[in-house]
């Protein structure tokens, strides 16, 4: 296998169709997540990293009196997202900001919610106390982080070594490290999220896990997130992967195949998410 050193260089609005399919595949963890706030009455809520607006969108429908912001650095996910608030007839605006340094410039919010976006920013303890200052006193702050990998397919699949997906665990793995490494700034820390919040001042904070599971047979919408998903796999990890499994992936992706991720019956979409609550004392 050939571990160049490359540039991960991530083009976001590229991949606005997976985020938003990605997104409604979530969309149940999210929810499970807004209840744990259901006491909570903001009247600013931003979205920070929204990207095509999935949460933003469940937000704004679960807090209806809020000004709910989506705020991303890709001008092309933030119309995704105004387009989907106008199908969905729910009332979020957008703001067009870079990390860390955009942030600044942001209005003070009662909740920030912010997923998968803290782990491509170099310093994620300096992300988070960025996330911290936007807070109102008493407000609070949600960061997706961790969770489990997904699942989507057997141990066996009937061709190929068994156990692919336990491998794309370590490829992703060992991408996400130079992903990491290649950031601007990148500063290694423990990942102990609640800890981090603490140090980013913080208090009251805790971590709660949300299940995200489609049974087979899978509809539309969660099967093209695991085809998008393939294909990235494929595209992106081919420098991690024996031949063997690289065959396998191809295989998976070739839709005349029966055993193919657009036809086989047996495909499910199994995951869980962590969100790390915290609140601004006041
Ligand atoms: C993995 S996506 C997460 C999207 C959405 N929050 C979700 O959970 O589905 C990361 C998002 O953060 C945005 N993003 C990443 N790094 C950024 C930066 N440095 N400045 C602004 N936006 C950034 C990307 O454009 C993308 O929409």
């Amino acid at each position: 296998m050939n571990h160049q050193h490359q540039h991960h260089d991530i083009d976001w609005a590229a991949m606005a169709d997976a985020l938003e399919l990605e997104g409604a595949a979530f969309s149940p963890y999210v929810a499970q997540a807004l209840d744990q706030l259901g006491q909570l009455t903001p009247q600013r809520i931003l979205d920070i990293g929204s990207g095509p607006g999935v949460a933003a969108c469940q937000l704004a429908e679960k807090f209806g009196d809020a000004e709910v912001i989506a705020v991303d650095g890709s001008s092309e996910l933030l119309e995704r997202a105004v387009k989907r608030a106008a199908r969905l007839g729910v009332r979020v605006t957008t703001r067009q900001a870079e990390f860390p340094e955009g942030l600044k410039n942001l209005p003070a919010a009662d909740l920030v919610w912010s997923a998968q976006v803290v782990h491509h920013v170099g310093d994620q303890l300096g992300a988070l106390k960025d996330l911290a200052a936007l807070l109102r006193p008493g407000g609070t702050l949600a960061i997706v982080e961790g969770g489990l990998p997904v699942r989507s397919l057997p141990r066996d699949i009937g061709f190929g070594k068994p156990g692919l997906q336990y491998r794309l665990d370590v490829a992703t793995n060992e991408r996400f490290d130079l992903m990491r490494a290649e950031l601007p700034g990148s500063v290694a820390v423990v990942e102990d999220w609640p800890a981090m919040l603490r140090a980013a001042g913080l208090v009251d904070a805790h971590s709660r896990t949300f299940l995200v599971d489609h049974a087979a047979p899978l509809a539309d919408g969660p099967r093209q997130f695991i085809r998008r998903t393939v294909e990235r796999q494929r595209a992106g990890l081919a420098e991690f992967l024996d031949p063997d499994d690289l065959a396998t992936l191809d295989r998976l992706l070739d839709p005349a195949d029966p055993a193919g991720i657009d036809r086989r019956s047996d495909l499910f979409l199994l995951t869980a998410k962590t969100v790390h609550f915290a609140r601004r004392e006041g």
